[in-house]
């Protein structure tokens, strides 16, 4: 007779225990001395190693939701916590009741035919109608708090609106009541509740900084409406959360929260208008070009810079204060010289599919040195 690898008998006596010992027992054995078969050596190491992986994408990285600091994001993290204890908990009891029964109800040696079969149980049915339903009710209950929380901030007296908009592949903010647009940095002021108004002037967007609040979609000719708010300041990662097009994972931006003196300085700096280059100066030189003083270079075309008589554009990112963002490229690249120059020079090697055209053949070095220099003054 050939023997049965799952015969509780034979599992036994194959690990070295009595044929009488209870079956989970001889199993478990069996499974301590698989694991220790010298084979598995290499991929119980892989298995740690993407344990150690894994746990490391969590709390510290600048764009997990998992650290959660403003009120918005805590809302949905706590949401989230509840959800996952339940969901993680019904998992076990179902893995368990899975095994008992596999265990508890297997064919033995000998045993022939069907066993006994039953059907109904009242008290089984309405145990498990009445348990789910009370689960639901305790995730229910704080769902629908914080779906309406959610829609509004409490503090409306206290709060500001900007409006936030998505285009292939960077983000316009905009201070309506003060007159104010910029790009990819968007400034806020520390413990204030914001209103972001949500559009898209192309495609479909999505609008989130994981540590402040979640996704919300920009849509073309509509306006969504959410509201965030930091509890610290410091600065915040935001990443366009919908698939648009070639780019998509290099649109992102920073939100910069700092305390309501230093919002109210950058705001003031910003409605003085862009900085003014000295005349006869390299920047000066650099402005004349942008500006439409040599052929086929066309930046005032698309961009706009404030205070400046010819760069009106509305295609590409304000240029105002571009000088003094951290980053360049919609949050891809540290806004070094070596970096602007690069983006001038060749944007598609940095963001494929960007609309801004390859500036290498018309500006010679020292003309690509004087652009640059003008936009790197502009803070
Ligand atoms: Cu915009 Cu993805």
């Amino acid at each position: 007779m050939v023997a049965n690898p799952w015969d509780f008998k034979y599992i036994c006596v194959r690990v070295g225990l009595p044929k009488s010992r209870p079956y989970v027992k001889c199993r478990g054995r069996y499974w301590v001395r698989w694991l220790q078969r010298p084979t598995r050596i290499p991929g119980l190491t892989t298995l740690l190693a993407l344990g150690a992986v894994l746990s490391g994408c969590s709390t510290t990285q600048p764009q997990s939701y998992l650290d959660p600091k403003g009120p918005v994001a805590q809302m949905q993290y706590d949401l989230l916590n509840l959800s996952m204890w339940f969901a993680g908990a019904i998992g076990l009891v179902i893995a368990a009741l899975t095994i008992y029964v596999v265990l508890r109800f297997r064919a033995r040696p000998g045993q022939k035919g069907v066993p006994e079969q039953i059907h109904g149980s009242t008290k089984l049915e309405i145990t498990w109608t009445l348990i789910p339903i009370l689960i639901l009710i305790i995730i229910g209950v704080p769902t629908v708090r914080a779906a309406w929380l959610q829609a509004a901030p409490a503090d409306q007296a206290n709060a500001m609106t900007i409006k936030a908009t998505g285009y292939q592949w960077w983000f316009s903010f905009e201070y309506p009541d003060k007159k104010v647009t910029t790009a990819n940095e968007l400034w806020i002021p520390v413990g204030r509740p914001v209103i972001v108004q949500i559009e898209s002037k192309d495609v479909i967007h999505s609008f989130w900084v994981p540590k402040l609040a979640g996704k919300m979609d920009m849509i073309p000719g509509r306006t969504n409406e959410m509201w965030l708010q930091a509890d610290e300041a410091g600065e915040y990662y935001g990443q366009c959360a919908e698939f648009c097009g070639a780019s998509h994972a290099r649109m992102r931006f920073r939100v910069k929260a700092v305390t309501q003196a230093e919002f109210d300085a950058w705001i003031a700096a910003r409605q003085k208008g862009a900085v003014q280059p000295a005349a006869g100066t390299r920047e000066a030189a650099g402005k004349a070009i942008l500006e439409g003083g040599k052929n086929g270079v066309t930046c005032f075309a698309c961009h706009a810079i404030d205070g400046s008589e010819k760069a009106k554009g509305l295609v590409g990112p304000n240029l105002s204060n571009v000088g003094a963002r951290t980053t360049i490229a919609a949050g891809v690249m540290d806004n070094t010289d070596e970096h602007m120059k690069q983006w001038i020079q060749n944007p598609q090697s940095v963001k494929p599919g960007a609309k801004m055209p390859p500036f290498e053949k018309q500006l010679t070095a020292e003309e690509l040195d004087a652009v640059v220099a003008y936009l790197r003054s502009l803070k």
